[in-house]
C-alpha cells in the first residue's frame, strides 16, 4: 500500500480548507497522493462516476447538501468506498454519528495535521479492504451453505435460528424462531428418536447424534402425505458468539422406498414359493373331498327310507360343504396365479389398447351396477415397452376394486379412466366416487393378503404393484377429484418411443 499512489477525492466547498489539505498531503506523502477536488456533492459524485477513487474526504456542509444526508448520498452511490468525514469543531456529535452510519473516520477542521490526515486515510482504506474481503468470504460460505443438497438448521436455546433452503424444502414453511420440541409432525414410530434429538439440541442429551428419522412436512401429519425419511446428525457449534447446535439432514426417502421395494419383492418371492407348495399339497386332498362329496350326494339321492326333512337337511349340509370347497379352490387358484413367476414381455405395446380391453371386459358389470364410466380424460398414448396383457389385468383389477368400493357408496357412482404422457412417462389413472382409501391404510393395501372386504383375498393390488414395478414404473394411491380413491400407474416410456397406431 505504501508504494502505491492513493487516489483521493476531496469534496469541499471552502477554498482555504482545500488548499490546506492539499499542502498537508504534499508534505506528508510526497508524491504518493493524487488529489482531485469537487466543490459540490453533485460534482463529486460525477467525478466518482467517471473515475474510481481509493478514498473520499467529505465535508458534510456543502452548498447542495447538508449534514448526514451528504454522507448517506455518497454511501448509497458507492457503498464500498471508504469515506473520511471533515467537520467543523463545533459539530463533533454529528461526526460521531457519521462514523456510526458508515464513515471510516472523522477529522475536525483545524485540529488535525498532515500525519493524522494520512493515517486516517490509510486506515480507512485498509479497514474497508478487510471489510470487503470479509464480506466476499462470507458470501462464498453463504452460497455454499445455501446451495448444499443437505438440509441444515441451527438451534439456539431450543429454537431454530437458521435454516438453509434445502432444509426449508424438507420441513415445509414453518414459523420464524420455531421451537424444535414443538414439532408435531414426526412419524408416530419415531417419537422416541425425535425426543433424543430434541434433548441433544438443547444440550441435555448426547451432544452428537446420528439417526434415521421419519417425519411429515410441518402441519401435514394429519393428512399423512409426503412422508420423508432423513438421515439426521447433530453437533455443537458456536453461532453468532452463542453456544448452538447444528443439525444436518440428508433426504433418504427414495433410498428407503427402494429398500422397501426390494424387501417386499424378496418377501413376495419366498411367500410365493411357500404358497405354491401349500396350494399344491391342498389341491390333491381337496379333489378327493370333491369326489367323495359327489358320491355322497348320489347316495343321498338314491337312499330309500329317508324322511323328506332329513333329506333336505342332508342336502343343505352337502351344498355348504360344496361351497366351502369351491372357495378353497378359488383361493388356491389365486395363490397359484400370484406365485407363478411372471415373465414380462417388453415388446412395444399399445397401452391405449390395453386400457380399452380392460374397459371392454368390465362394461357389462359396470352397467349392471349402475356405474357411469367417465372416459373424458383418456388422452392418446405412444407405444411403450410393456407386457400389454399384464397391464390389462392391472387396469381390470383397479376397475374391479373401484366397482366394489362403489357398492358402499351413496350418490353418483362414477369410475373415471384417464391417460396422458407426462415427464416422459405414461400415466394411467383409475378413480372413483367411492369412500376412498383412509390415509392410515394407504401403505398397507399393497401388501399381499391385506383386504378389508369380506370375500376379498388381498391379492389384486399386490399383484398389480408387482407387475408395474417389474415394468420399472410405479403404482400409487391418492384421493380422487370426487373424494374417492385414485390409483395411478406410471410407466417409463424408455427410448423406444413411437406414436400410437404405427
Ligand atoms: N377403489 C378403492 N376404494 C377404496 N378402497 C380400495 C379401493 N381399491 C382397493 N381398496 C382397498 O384395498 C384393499 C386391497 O385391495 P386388493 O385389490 O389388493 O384386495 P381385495 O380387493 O380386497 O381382494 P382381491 O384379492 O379379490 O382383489 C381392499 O380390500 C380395499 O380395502
Ligand atoms: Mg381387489
Amino acid at each position: 500500500m505504501t508504494d502505491r499512489t492513493i487516489r483521493a477525492l476531496l469534496i469541499e466547498d471552502n477554498p482555504g480548507d482545500a488548499i490546506l489539505i492539499r499542502e498537508m498531503l504534499r508534505d506528508a506523502g510526497r508524491d504518493s497522493f493524487l488529489l482531485e477536488r469537487a466543490e459540490r456533492l453533485e460534482a463529486g459524485l460525477e467525478l466518482l462516476r467517471r473515475e474510481a477513487a481509493d478514498v473520499v474526504l467529505l465535508d458534510l456542509s456543502l452548498p447542495d447538501s447538508q449534514g448526514l444526508a451528504t454522507l448517506s448520498t455518497v454511501r448509497a452511490n458507492h457503498p464500498m468506498l471508504p469515506v473520511v468525514v471533515l467537520t467543523g469543531f463545533d459539530d463533533e456529535e454529528t461526526a460521531v454519528r457519521a462514523v456510526r452510519e458508515g464513515a471510516q473516520d472523522y477529522l475536525v477542521k483545524g485540529r488535525f495535521d498532515g500525519s493524522l490526515l494520512v493515517r486516517s486515510m490509510r486506515y480507512g482504506i485498509e479497514r474497508k479492504r478487510v471489510e470487503r474481503a470479509l464480506q466476499a468470504s462470507e458470501e462464498r460460505f453463504r452460497s455454499l451453505v445455501e446451495g448444499l443438497p443437505v438440509g441444515i438448521f441451527i438451534v439456539q436455546n431450543g429454537r431454530i435460528v437458521y435454516q438453509n433452503p434445502e432444509q426449508r424444502k424438507m420441513f415445509g414453511p414453518m414459523p420464524e424462531n420455531f421451537e424444535v420440541a414443538a414439532f408435531r409432525d414426526v412419524h408416530p414410530e419415531d417419537t422416541a428418536k425425535f425426543a433424543a434429538l430434541c434433548a441433544a439440541v438443547s444440550g441435555n442429551g448426547e451432544l452428537a447424534l446420528d439417526m434415521d428419522l421419519r417425519f411429515y412436512p410441518y402441519g401435514k401429519s394429519s393428512e399423512r402425505v409426503d412422508l420423508r425419511w432423513v438421515h439426521a446428525s447433530t453437533c455443537p457449534l458456536r453461532f453468532g458468539e452463542q453456544p448452538s447446535f447444528l443439525v444436518d439432514m440428508v433426504n433418504i426417502t427414495r433410498l428407503k422406498e427402494m429398500e422397501h421395494q426390494v424387501i417386499l419383492r424378496e418377501k413376495l418371492a419366498s411367500l410365493g414359493h411357500v404358497a405354491a407348495g401349500i396350494a399344491h399339497e391342498i389341491r390333491n386332498p381337496l379333489s378327493g373331498i370333491n369326489i367323495h362329496l359327489s358320491a355322497l350326494q348320489k347316495i343321498l339321492e338314491e337312499a330309500d327310507g329317508m324322511g323328506a326333512e332329513a333329506r333336505l337337511q342332508a342336502d343343505r349340509v352337502a351344498r355348504q360343504i360344496q361351497s366351502a370347497s369351491q372357495r378353497i379352490e378359488s383361493v388356491i387358484k389365486k395363490v397359484m396365479e400370484f406365485a407363478r413367476p411372471t415373465a414380462i414381455r417388453t415388446d412395444l405395446a399399445d397401452i391405449g389398447r390395453a386400457i380399452e380391453e380392460a374397459i371392454d371386459f368390465s362394461t357389462v358389470t359396470l352397467r349392471k351396477r349402475g356405474i357411469t364410466l367417465d372416459r373424458s380424460r383418456l388422452g392418446p398414448l405412444p407405444k411403450c415397452p410393456a407386457d400389454a396383457s399384464l397391464i390389462t389385468q392391472v387396469i381390470m383389477n383397479l376397475i374391479t376394486n373401484a366397482a366394489q368400493a362403489l357398492e358402499r357408496a351413496e350418490g353418483d357412482r362414477i369410475i373415471g379412466v384417464a391417460s396422458e404422457v407426462r415427464d416422459n412417462r405414461i400415466v394411467v389413472c383409475v378413480s372413483d366416487s367411492g369412500p376412498g382409501v383412509p390415509p392410515e391404510i394407504r401403505d398397507k393395501i399393497f401388501d399381499p393378503f391385506y383386504t378389508t372386504r369380506q370375500d376379498g383375498y388381498g391379492i389384486g393390488l399386490s399383484f398389480s404393484r408387482r407387475v408395474v414395478t417389474e415394468h420399472h414404473g410405479a403404482l400409487t394411491v391418492d384421493a380422487s377429484r370426487w373424494g374417492g380413491a385414485e390409483f395411478r400407474i406410471e410407466l417409463p416410456l424408455g427410448n423406444g418411443r413411437e406414436p400410437a397406431g404405427k
